[in-house]
């Protein structure tokens, strides 16, 4: 099985018992990791010190530190700030030694971007079993065609890297993923020439909105982003004060949504329109949800309150699903709730996630006696049901927390095992189930 060699993760069973009062009250959802992956690496790029506030404190983020500390940069953990000090790019000269990216696409995608045009030589990028099984190859063709010096073997980890002189490209997206956006995105900050980078689908932007404020003379248009190289030092941000997350946040929307007498409010997450896709889609099926942006600058942040709703199925186009990536199996659990048919296309992207969640929300759903079918990459599901309870072994964060939520609204409960496994972006998700009074943790 994939992604137990993580350090700091055991197998760890929880058993959940069936929620018996509302899901009531204000929450605070931990710093968003796309967000925090991205300072950690914007801050590494430049000479100076940097402060992140509220970083999210998951595996996943922790991968990135420890590569970077690999590399060279200064961290200093100080409760919820993360200060950094680093000397730049020009800095990263290590040779022939390895960076382990533990169980992190994130990482391994934008460091390949990232350290194509440095100084190291004969570095290799690994991973995790379960990373080690995902596509590279969609981020190394574009940055080889930009004149990177990257070798692996069948387009998976481990790659050998060299930096070398990154010249700039013109790129049509062929797979809708802000990874490899991102790292085409970093590469071009040190190339020779301008970039040009097409997207067809919308996909997360937090990169380029970090750049922008960092006065990087980026362009957007529609789904074109023009990036200039950087022209000497890039300047840093010096704060950065991260917000919650969304994706964290969606089992908690998703719980109030189907606990009869529940308001949540959740505060202070991201609402970049690259991620509120879930957001959209609730609301077609009936939700009562509220958002308010509060700030928009560098990346759109606020206030999202839900109240419990009846849902009604509905359908999700291809070009929905990049913005709302990770909540495809908690979306699949609240149409497994819903009056009638939805449909979800365009899904065959969750088959390389940390595991083929396409199959894993496929199997969930049918075990719980859910009317589901999949037709190539689309997703049918025929609701409401009612479900007995759950048993559930997963090494996929994603789909752990899926469970968590399917074990709450269950008649008896469920039991998790491998529940560890969320400390990958979520490492709170169980206190904060059981802050709901829904769970009761059995060590
Ligand atoms: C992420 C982008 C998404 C998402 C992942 C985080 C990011 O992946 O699934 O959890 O931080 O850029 P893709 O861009 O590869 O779809």
């Amino acid at each position: 099985m994939g992604g137990r060699d993580i350090k700091g993760i055991k197998s760890k069973r929880i058993k959940i018992y069936p929620m018996d009062s509302p899901v009531e009250g204000i929450y605070f959802p931990g710093g968003d990791k796309s967000i925090s992956h991205r300072g950690i690496f914007l801050s590494s790029l430049t000479t100076g010190k940097t402060i992140l506030e509220n970083y999210s404190k998951c595996l996943d983020v922790s991968s990135t530190i420890s590569v970077f500390e690999k590399l060279g940069v200064k961290f200093k953990r100080e409760g919820n700030l993360l200060l950094i000090e680093s000397n730049g790019i020009s800095s990263f000269t290590l040779k022939r030694d390895s960076l382990f990216c533990g169980n992190s696409g994130t990482t391994a995608r934008l460091l390949m971007g990232a350290l194509s045009p440095s100084h190291v030589k004969d570095i290799f990028i690994t991973g995790d079993d379960s990373l080690s099984k995902r596509p590279m190859e969609r981020v190394i063709k574009p940055l080889k065609m930009m004149g990177a010096s990257i070798e692996g073997s069948e387009g998976t980890l481990p790659v050998k890297l060299t930096g070398s002189k990154i010249n700039g490209i013109q790129y049509e997206m062929e797979v809708p993923s802000a990874q490899v956006k991102s790292a085409i995105l970093l590469a071009s900050l040190f190339a020779s020439s301008k970039s040009v980078i097409r997207e067809k689908f919308l996909t997360r932007e937090h990169t380029e909105n970090l750049l922008l404020n960092m006065g990087v003379n980026i362009k957007k248009k529609n789904l074109e982003i023009e990036i200039f190289p950087v022209k000497e030092n890039l300047r840093s941000f010096k704060y950065l004060k991260i917000p919650g997350d969304i994706s964290s946040a969606s089992y908690f929307i998703a719980l109030s949504l189907l606990k009869k007498g529940s308001h949540l409010t959740v505060k202070n997450i991201t609402l970049d329109r690259g991620r509120i896709g879930f957001l959209k889609v609730l609301k077609r099926m009936g939700a009562k949800i509220l958002i308010e942006v509060v700030e928009a600058f560098p990346c759109p942040v606020g206030d999202v309150s839900v109240w419990y709703s009846n849902l009604k199925g509905t359908k999700v186009f291809s070009h929905e699903i990049p913005q709302m990536i990770d909540e495809i199996p908690i979306l699949s659990l609240l149409m497994a709730k819903s009056e009638g048919r939805s449909v979800i296309m365009g899904l065959s992207e969750l088959k390389y996630k940390e595991s083929d969640r396409l199959r894993a929300i496929y199997e969930i759903l049918r075990k719980l006696g859910v009317k589901v079918k999949i037709n190539r990459d689309s997703l049918e599901i025929v609701g409401p049901s009612d479900f007995e309870g759950i048993y559930l072994k997963s090494f996929d964060h994603r789909i752990l927390m899926m469970g968590g939520i399917v074990g709450a609204i269950s008649k008896n409960g469920g039991i998790i095992e491998d529940a560890n496994f969320v400390d990958i972006s979520y490492p709170n998700f169980f206190k904060d189930l059981a802050s709901f009074k829904v769970v009761k943790l059995e060590v």
